[in-house]
Formats: structure tokens, sequence, C-alpha cells
């Protein structure tokens, strides 16, 4: 039964050496991700030398734990699918490089994932199928891109940023304000202490379809400077800013998102990436959208690879495989 192959997915884009295992594109059996927050950390940010040795020590138990997790052997898998872009070069080659000996080893398919198609298809792992057309938010440390999606693997890309990404920008402002990284998750938690009254720039960008963050980026730096400087700066006002950042940042992605799907008439929004994990972002965009709004599970939004094996099942039905050519990627992009 096609709805049963089980595909093993590989993912090592950036700072996350990730391994699973999915049935039918939709089932997830084992989905191990091994963060490298903690090396990363003390640097502010992810270095791609450290993260690249990371990765070749840790794949290959990652992948082993997965597939005894799935309680699934090697020749109960149909394909094995990688992320060949974008991301950093050296953390790519490293997924792609075990991914084409096992493959090789086990005379199976090879399918090289475009990882933003990836994020795509995390929606396809929460038990709903995704009515077409629909549109696509995707925000993640590299990209805000506005995808409109007709079909499987149709892909029209409508904006993107033309600055910082979402992801980007979260961690940036996080940074000014001395909260850590990653910046998403520690700005959603300040936040929750604070109260969003400052009245931070808008985007909006009229008659477009793109983001742009780094006017919100550079007035919470003014703000924080000159708090800071009058020394007026402490943990109430911190919590203050990054709600008044984040409600900024929600506020022009839903509103532009809403609005294109309305004049595409689309059945449903979707979010995917990192950032699709804030609960302001998705409980906003569930209020404020006319039409079903579906998000995978916040550990599913973040890099993982679950998300790749299910794109992989979907190419693999399609009849799609890659010659041992597949090379990585590091500056894919979609539609
Ligand atoms: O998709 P992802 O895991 O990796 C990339 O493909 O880039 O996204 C990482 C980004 C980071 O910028 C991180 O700060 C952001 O997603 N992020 C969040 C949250 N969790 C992760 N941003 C806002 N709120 C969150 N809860
Ligand atoms: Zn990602």
């Amino acid at each position: 039964m096609p709805q049963m192959l089980k595909v093993l997915g590989i993912e090592s884009s950036c700072d996350e050496t990730a391994a699973a295992v999915v049935a039918g594109g939709t089932k997830v059996l084992a989905n191990v991700v091994a963060s490298q927050i903690e090396l990363h950390s003390r640097f502010g940010g992810v270095v791609p030398e450290v993260a690249s040795r990371q990765h070749l020590l840790a794949a290959i138990p990652i992948i082993e734990r997965a597939l005894t997790q799935a309680q699934v052997a090697w020749t109960d898998l149909s394909a094995v699918a990688v992320t060949i872009g974008p991301g950093l070069v050296g953390s790519l080659l490293v997924g792609v490089n075990i991914a084409k000996g096992i493959a090789l080893a086990q005379g199976l398919p090879l399918i090289g994932i475009n990882h933003l198609e990836a994020h795509i298809y995390a929606n396809w792992l929460e038990g709903k199928e995704p009515p077409f057309p629909l549109l696509c938010l995707i925000v993640s440390g590299g990209h805000t891109d506005l995808i409109l999606m007709k079909g499987h693997g149709v892909y029209l890309r409508l904006g993107n940023s033309r600055d910082d990404a979402a992801g980007e920008a979260f961690d940036k402002v996080a940074r000014i304000l001395g909260l850590g990284y990653p910046g998403g998750p520690a700005i959603e938690q300040a936040s929750r202490e604070g109260k969003a009254c400052y009245h931070l720039p808008r985007a909006w960008l009229r008659g477009s379809d793109d983001f742009s963050f780094s006017g919100l980026k550079t007035a919470v730096f003014r703000l924080t400077e000159e708090l800071r400087s009058s020394g007026r700066m402490n943990s109430p006002l911190r919590a203050d800013i990054a709600a008044s950042f984040q409600q900024a940042a929600v506020d022009v992605l839903v509103t532009k998102t809403v609005e294109a799907a309305r004049r595409h008439q689309v059945q449903c929004i979707l979010l995917a990436g990192g950032v699709a994990a804030n609960n302001l972002l998705r409980e906003t965009m569930a209020l404020r959208s006319p039409i079903p709004v579906l998000c995978p599970s916040p550990t599913l939004c973040t890099d993982n690879a679950a998300m790749v094996a299910a794109t992989g099942y979907f190419h693999l039905i399609s009849g799609r495989a890659d010659s041992w050519e597949l090379d990585v990627r590091p500056n894919l992009r979609l539609g």
C-alpha cells in the first residue's frame, strides 16, 4: 500500500542534527532532534564550522536512534530523503553524504529536499489534509516567504522579506535586549511579563506582498539605547519592549497574510518555520483569518527531520528520485 511507505528523513541544514521515520507521508514513527543550541549560545549565534563538526559526530547515532524508536529495520524503508538547502554548506554536506551512503548501501532511492518545502509539509503531519489552493507563511531564521500553493509541489512565491527574516529580527532584538539566544523563545517568554505599550513602526509596503523588519529592529535599538543612556532601563521595561516588538512583528505578518489570502481566494492558511511556534502569531492569525488556519505543533515548526521525510514521501509517490550527483544548494529558494 503506497500510503504505508516509510521514508527516512535527515536534516542538518543549520544547528539541529535530526533524523525521522514517517509512514505514508503523514504518520510520524520517530522524530529525533539533537540541538546544538548550548554549543553555539556562548557565541550568540551559529558558528558554521562548529555546526558541521557536531553534525558529523551526532548524525549516525541520531539516525540509528530514529530507526530503533520507529521499530523499523533498514529493509522496511522505501527511500532516504535529505535536506539539500538552503542552509550552511558544511552542515548540509554532512547530511547529504550520509544519506548517499545509506541509500547506496541499502539500495534505496535518494531524494534531495528543499528545507523550505519541508517546513510547509510539517503541516501534513498533524492529522489533517490541508485543502488546495492554500497560502503558506514560512517564517524561519533565514526566510519570510509568502507562498501560494495550488497543489503538491506547485509553488508561487508572492513575497519575501526585503531585509531581515522574521526569525532573524526576533534573534537580533533579543540580542539588543540582552535576552540571549535563540531569540524567538526568549522574546516570547519576556513578553509574557510585559505590555505592548510602545508603538513601534510597522512596514506595510502597500501594494506588495513583501515584508521588511529592519526598521522595526532599528526602532527597538534606538529605544533601548535611549533608556539605557538615561539609566532608566530595567527588567519590566525590557519586557514591555519585547512585547511591543512581538506585537508589531505579528501584526504585520498576520495583516499581510490574511489580505493576500483574501485576494487569492485560497481555502486555508498554513503557518510554517520556527517563528510559527510563536503563540501570539498562531492565536492572532486564527483570530483574524476568515478561513481555517493550520499550523504544525511547535516541535514540528522548528527544524526537524519528520518534515523532510514527509516531503520525501510526496516526491517518492510522484516518481521522483535523485541521482548520485545530488549536491547541496546552500542558496536554494522556493517558488
Ligand atoms: O525554522 P527554524 O527552526 O530554522 C530555520 O530554518 O531558520 O527557525 C529558527 C527561528 C529562529 O530565528 C528562532 O528565534 C525562531 O525561529 N523561533 C521563534 C520561536 N521559536 C523559534 N520565534 C518566535 N517565537 C518563538 N516561540
Ligand atoms: Zn528551518
